[in-house]
């Protein structure tokens, strides 16, 4: 029995608009636009900073702005030490990003502006986020390793920070500007399936905590950011450039998911893979290892003769990090360093003009039946 006529369905949301941003476009033509600027035009000139204030407030900072930006997350980098104590308790293989996901969620209680979801204090607090979920990537990351974390170097960049909070070594700028263009092309993607889980938390009115420990759990899957960590191990399981045709085609006579290939939205191409294919070349001829890139390519163009797909941002994404010295569990937080900034800017949106998101589902279980009485 149905009360209702059949609706409207669209299996995974796939082409659904689920709500207006003003942050960010997604051109499925291979664009990618935040707040009206296009991304490649200043994702290798601007600092990340830069462009998280622009995702948070809307417009380009202007120099004293960005300095006061700047100073306000190097401000608020340090965690409270019963949050550095959690961290020591994990076991000591936890992976990453369920550090960071409790971090998060541990974090909320110690900020005053817990509960006001007005503009300000979202900004406030986004802007702790930014500073914190970085230093629970990289203390964590010590803890885990044995080590202490290193004490707070106020003067550096969020790009430079991260290496340096890791392993004690300041970063050749060339490092740092390379990562602040890493960190700019991931900072946001509209209604990707992170920040449309804190979008869907957000629009309870739960905190910005409570969104970006939503946001931090979904990331972590492999169909989404999880996909530059799965890249490595298939890229290290093919090892040479010679090998990765008959890899790929044995994947997928297994009718196995690739790694780093497909996009819900880009079919022509993901937009930010050209800027990583070039980061990885540089890098391959500063390390030597070459190698990655001639993997990926010929991935690549079997991958487009076979299936007509193309390769997403976490293809390239992969080598990096690895060429950069990062451990590959390390890939994922190093996106979620990024996109706290798109996620912190569409909570803001997201209480600003907030309506409950709730889509209905279609029901495909038994038609209604009798109960027959408790079992005897
Ligand atoms: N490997 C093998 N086949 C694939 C892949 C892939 N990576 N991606 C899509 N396909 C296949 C699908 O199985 C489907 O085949 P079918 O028609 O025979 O069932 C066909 O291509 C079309 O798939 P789509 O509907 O376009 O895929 P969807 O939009 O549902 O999924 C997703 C997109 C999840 C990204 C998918 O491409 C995938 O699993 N990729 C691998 C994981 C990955 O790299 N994720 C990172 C995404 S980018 C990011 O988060 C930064």
């Amino acid at each position: 029995m149905t009360t209702e006529a059949k609706p409207q369905y669209s299996p995974g949301l796939a082409g659904v608009i689920a709500g207006e941003t003003a942050i960010c476009w997604v051109d499925p033509n291979a664009g990618l636009m935040y707040r009206g600027y296009d991304i490649h035009e200043m994702g290798d000139k601007a600092t990340f900073e830069e462009v998280a204030y622009l995702l948070l407030n809307g417009e380009l900072p202007n120099g004293k702005q960005l300095n006061d930006f700047k100073q306000q997350i190097a401000a608020e980098r340090a965690l409270p030490k019963e949050v550095e104590q959690m961290m020591q308790l994990l076991p000591k293989d936890t992976h990453p990003m369920d550090v960071l996901r409790t971090g998060v969620s541990m974090l909320a209680p110690f900020d005053k502006d817990l509960n006001d979801h007005s503009h300000d204090a979202n900004v406030r607090k986004a802007i702790r986020l930014i500073a914190k979920v970085m230093t629970l990537i990289t203390d964590g990351f010590r803890i885990s390793q044995g080590q202490k974390p290193l004490p707070e170097k106020p003067e550096l960049s969020q790009a430079a920070n991260f290496f340096y909070k890791l392993d004690g070594k300041v970063p050749e700028d060339w490092k740092t500007r390379m990562m602040d263009t890493i960190f700019n092309l991931y900072a946001d993607h509209e209604f990707n399936a992170s920040t449309f889980a804190a979008r869907v938390t957000a629009s309870t009115l739960a905190d910005i905590y409570a969104a970006v420990t939503s946001a931090c759990g979904t990331l972590k899957g492999p169909l989404h950011g999880g996909a530059n960590e799965e890249s490595m191990k298939m890229l290290e399981d093919i090892g040479t450039p010679d090998r990765a045709e008959a890899w790929l085609k044995k994947q997928l006579a297994a009718k196995a998911k690739i790694m780093g290939f497909g996009h819900r939205v880009y079919k022509e191409g993901d937009s930010r893979v050209p800027v990583m294919r070039e980061i990885a070349r540089d890098l391959g001829k500063r390390t030597g290892k070459e190698n990655w890139v001639a993997i990926c390519e010929k991935l690549e163009e079997v991958m487009d003769r076979e299936k007509g797909l193309c390769a997403n941002v976490d293809l390239y994404a992969a080598p990096v990090f690895w060429m950069m010295g990062f451990k590959p569990e390390l890939n994922t937080p190093l996106f979620a360093a990024s996109r706290v900034a798109g996620w912190c800017s569409h909570v803001v949106e997201q209480h600003d003009h907030n309506r409950l998101i709730r889509p209905r589902s279609l029901y495909v279980g038994p038609q209604l039946r009798k109960y027959p009485g408790p079992p005897k």
